[in-house]
């Protein structure tokens, strides 16, 4: 007979029928019910154990993280808070757990600081709050491919060494294949990365975007989803080194259809989540709750996780350019008061204290903020007619600020060429690139998500170092 997951166990009706389950015991209370769970739910199926029935040395191995071999019958339960539970005829220890390790452990049935958890990243998993949180961004991952499927884009993988520098920021991490210690050396004293492994310097990809720009202007529709990684400095609750993005990148879209492919997908993905994460969403919700009643009244969020999902499902996100949310910022309150830490006129590139503002106490609802200057956005989006600003567009989403970032491209060659010089970009690195535009060049955007940042909007989490099982920060890359 093979054992049946809890979740399919929970959701049946088969009363009476005999049941095995394997898992790992949460809690082992009064001698008689072991809690169990298996990973593929959030509740743990009660197993009710006659313990004059069973050998005493089993019944000691029995403790929080032991797994276990439950034969039984799946029966009403006795007692409240489950439906069903099983009443147990023989127990197998599959694996031991010593009780005074475990106690040291997250792994111990109390609650534990998140910085502990994180500590811990390895056992983590094993805890409600994580468990919920990847359960849901597999669940996500499942989403975004469904999404493009069903709308008929294909998937392209995208190199993840490449020798370009996508956004330009120069955020790059370096690979090679050089012993450090003796690095060839030209003439001129400089690294010889003719001797190298690709004979030109690689880094790790920042973005996968201008390759899935000449998969689109084949395929017509494409996505990327994979590992990008920056090597920005900074130390903050939305930052990592590695993180996963999703680029679609369409043909023929303008800026105005690529806004409006955006807030399809983010609203499908929030009701994805909603409608098949119920259990683990409650979870996270009443978590959340504990824990913006704990925060500063002016900093708590007025709505739960699940009225945010909601509300995002159902609402359509505020679009503004760059201009107008300068207009709006420098006849704020904080601005007149000089509250802002960052100075704001136009030229300057938003802060988060202004994303912030805008998002949070202007308008309440997610922005799409267009239309930037160009000088600090990346070569490759598309010159308005004004001549100062490029067809850029942010989604910033309450308590998450950017979300999204994207654009429609620039399809002119001699635009294209001419940007290229502006931003020191030598026309030979990127010749492929620039071929697209010689050979039926047509308008065409796409927008990158940061997969982390939807799943702390998904989860509550507020930290992305808690989104993901194993984060890469400065001066981490452990596990
Ligand atoms: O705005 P970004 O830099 O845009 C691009 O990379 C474009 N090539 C996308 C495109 O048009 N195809 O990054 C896109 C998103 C951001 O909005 C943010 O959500 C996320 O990626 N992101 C990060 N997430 C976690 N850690 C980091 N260090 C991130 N940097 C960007
Ligand atoms: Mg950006």
């Amino acid at each position: 007979m093979k054992h049946t997951k809890i979740k399919a166990l929970l959701e049946s009706s088969e009363v009476g029928e005999k049941v095995i389950v394997k898992g790992w015991v949460r809690a082992f209370r009064s001698n008689r019910f072991i809690q169990i769970n298996d990973g593929s739910t959030i509740n743990n199926i009660q197993a009710v154990i006659e313990y004059e029935n069973f050998d005493e040395a089993i019944l000691k191995k029995i403790g929080t993280a032991t797994a276990v071999e439950v034969h039984g019958t799946l029966i009403e339960s006795q007692g409240k808070g489950q439906a069903v539970e099983i009443a147990v005829e023989d127990v197998k220890i599959l694996g031991e757990a010593n009780p005074d390790e475990v106690q040291k452990t997250v792994m111990q049935p109390k609650k534990h600081s998140l910085e502990f958890l994180r500590e811990q990243a390895h056992l983590r998993f094993r805890t409600n709050t994580f468990g919920a949180v990847f359960r849901i961004r597999h669940g996500l991952t499942f989403a975004i491919h469904k999404f493009f499927n069903d709308k008929g884009f294909y998937n392209l993988h995208t190199p993840i060494l490449t020798s370009s520098d996508a956004e330009g920021a120069g955020e790059m991490f370096h690979v090679t294949n050089f012993d450090l210690n003796n690095v060839p050396k030209t003439e001129d004293g400089k690294v010889d990365y003719s001797q190298d492994f690709f004979d030109k310097p690689v880094n790790l990809t920042v973005s996968g975007q201008l390759e899935a720009e000449l998969g689109a202007l084949a395929l017509g529709q494409v996505y990327t989803f994979g590992p990008t990684f920056r090597a920005e400095n900074s130390n903050t609750s939305r930052h990592l080194a590695e993180f996963w993005m999703i680029e679609p990148e369409v043909a023929f879209n303008d800026l105005k259809d690529n806004m409006d492919l955006t807030e399809e997908f983010l609203k499908y993905l929030s009701n994805y989540v909603l409608e098949n994460y119920a259990d683990d969403l409650k979870f996270l919700n009443d978590r959340d709750v504990k824990e913006q009643s704990a925060k500063p009244a002016k900093d708590r969020n007025p709505l739960t996780l699940i009225e945010r999902l909601e509300f995002v499902a159902n609402n359509e996100f505020k679009r503004i350019t760059y201009t107008e949310a300068i207009e709006i910022l420098r006849n704020s309150k904080p601005f007149k008061k000089k509250k802002f830490k960052y100075d704001v006129e136009w030229g300057v590139d938003l802060h988060s204290e202004h994303e912030r503002y805008l998002v949070e106490k202007e308008f309440n609802c997610p922005v799409i903020i267009t239309d930037y200057p160009a000088d600090i956005k990346a070569f490759y989006m598309r010159q308005n007619d004004d001549g100062k600003t490029v067809a850029a567009m942010d989604v910033l989403f309450p308590g998450i600020g950017e979300i999204v970032g994207g654009s429609q491209r620039e399809e002119r060659m001699d635009v294209l060429k001419k940007k290229c010089a502006d931003f020191n970009i030598d026309e030979k690195e990127v010749w492929w690139y620039l071929d697209s535009r010689k050979f039926g060049s047509v308008p065409h955007s796409g927008f990158g998500l940061g997969f982390e940042r939807m799943v702390m909007f998904a989860t509550g989490m507020t930290n992305i170092r808690d989104v993901i099982p194993f984060p890469r920060t400065p001066g981490n890359a452990d596990f």
